[in-house]
């Protein structure tokens, strides 16, 4: 009786979140896109009137020497930059304050976000925090806590999967507690997005697999999901294709530039798509092999998906034979229930062929009731899923990926 409330409850705050989502005012990013384009970056921020920008990354494309086009382009048009390069992946509050130190002792103006996921998210706290020195990062958890506008921010994307560059949110991990968890706010969506494919093909297959089935979580949690709208359901198709047609191949061959510049518009779709109809169970449970064992992001959700989705299916089955067919698997004479099958049987043949396992080797027995607990704080009652899990529920699905 008790849990019957406590759905319709879910339900019913999740539909005002559905009317938010369509009546708030999402800014979009001005996109420059095509290889070469993040030379075209500073051209744009110095039409802005910004003097010196903090350039957030990490130490690993340091060394590859990724942001040199960036570097080289802000100085040929008179922008001085400082670099904060200490984020490390799934970034904490530490490195948090620390990047908003060096902003603060170089007296910067705006800020860059240069990196897969984990060093934009940071430089999007790193504003927020800036703006808001009265509110902490933990407090800013959830929905619509950083108050002020942040300072000019900007991002480069390097991996094609977070979609962070054209999302409200932003999600870091408290050291002290391992939580992981996301802050959402209109106020985190950057100026400008650059879409530069040549900054991918270095990218190894493994991270080029786990973050591009990170960006196809996104599309399919937010197309199966109960709050998606026509512009969500077409940005998450658009993704699925892409994707299909372009990951293995981006997988297999890093330097075919055409594959990198569909992943990462597939990227960019996806994130459109989930930030305004949510994610899902799948990003609820892959929070928590974050925080806890510092499970990357992507590969936490590439295993999970195919569970999650098993889970649901007969919910979601209309909307899985959908992405089925936008995503050109199927034909439409087939029937619904064949349809989603096959869905998921794709997820899970993509795994395969990029060498993905079925299992979290870091799970222990003993943290399942944690996780699950945590993830279905997440989840509800913020999550539209098409079928709400029980803790009993969760615990089972967790267990299940232990190796
Ligand atoms: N803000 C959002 O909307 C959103 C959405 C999903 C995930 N996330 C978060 O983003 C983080 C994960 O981001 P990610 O998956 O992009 O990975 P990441 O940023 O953690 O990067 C993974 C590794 O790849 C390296 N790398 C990045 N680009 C490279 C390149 N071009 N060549 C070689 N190496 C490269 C990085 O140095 C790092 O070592 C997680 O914290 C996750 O929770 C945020
Ligand atoms: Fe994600």
């Amino acid at each position: 009786m008790i849990w019957t409330l406590k759905k319709r409850l879910y339900r019913t705050q999740q539909r005002v979140m559905k009317v938010a989502s369509m009546v708030l005012p999402f800014p979009v990013p001005v996109l420059l896109t095509g290889p070469g384009s993040v030379r075209k970056l500073a051209e744009n921020i110095k039409v802005r009137g910004l003097k010196n920008v903090l350039v957030v990354t990490d130490k690993v494309l340091m060394d590859l020497k990724l942001p040199e086009g960036l570097f080289d382009s802000l100085e040929e048009n008179g922008v001085k930059y400082s670099v904060y390069d200490d984020v490390e992946p799934n970034p904490t509050i530490e490195s948090v304050e620390n990047g908003k130190k060096v902003y603060q002792k170089n007296k910067c103006d705006g800020i860059i976000g240069f990196g897969g996921g984990s060093a934009i998210d940071c430089a999007k706290i790193i504003g927020a925090r800036l703006s808001n020195p009265f509110i902490s990062v933990k407090r800013m958890k959830g929905l619509f806590r950083v108050i002020l506008p942040i300072p000019p921010f900007f991002c480069v994307p390097t991996t094609a999967g977070t979609g962070s560059e054209t999302t409200v949110a932003a999600v870091i991990t408290d050291a002290a507690t391992h939580e992981k968890f996301a802050i959402n706010d209109l106020k985190l969506i950057p100026k400008i997005a650059v879409l530069d494919p040549e900054l991918m093909v270095g990218l190894p297959p493994h991270i080029t697999s786990t973050t591009g089935m990170d960006a196809l979580t996104h599309a399919v949690e937010a197309y199966i999901g109960l709050n998606g709208s026509k512009f969500t359901d077409e940005n998450a198709e658009n993704a699925t294709k892409l994707i299909f047609e372009n990951l293995e191949e981006a997988y297999q061959n890093g330097d075919n530039l055409e594959a990198r510049n569909n992943m990462a518009l597939a990227s960019f779709y996806a994130g459109a798509a989930f930030t305004r109809a949510y994610v899902g169970y799948v990003h609820a449970i892959a929070h928590n092999m974050g925080g806890l064992y510092g499970v990357p992001h992507g590969l936490a959700n590439a295993i999970i998906l195919p569970y999650v989705l098993e889970f649901c299916r007969e919910e979601a089955e209309k909307k899985l034979a959908g992405l089925a067919i936008a995503g050109g698997i199927g034909t439409k004479g087939e029937s619904e229930e064949e349809l989603s099958h096959q869905f998921i049987e794709k997820v899970k043949t993509m795994n395969i062929n990029m060498a993905i396992p079925t299992f979290i080797k870091e799970l222990r027995e003993e943290d399942i009731p944690l996780i699950a607990k945590r993830a279905l704080d997440e989840a509800h009652p913020d999550y539209p899923v098409p079928r709400i899990m029980t803790l009993a529920e969760c615990e089972e699905l967790v267990g299940e990926l232990m190796q």
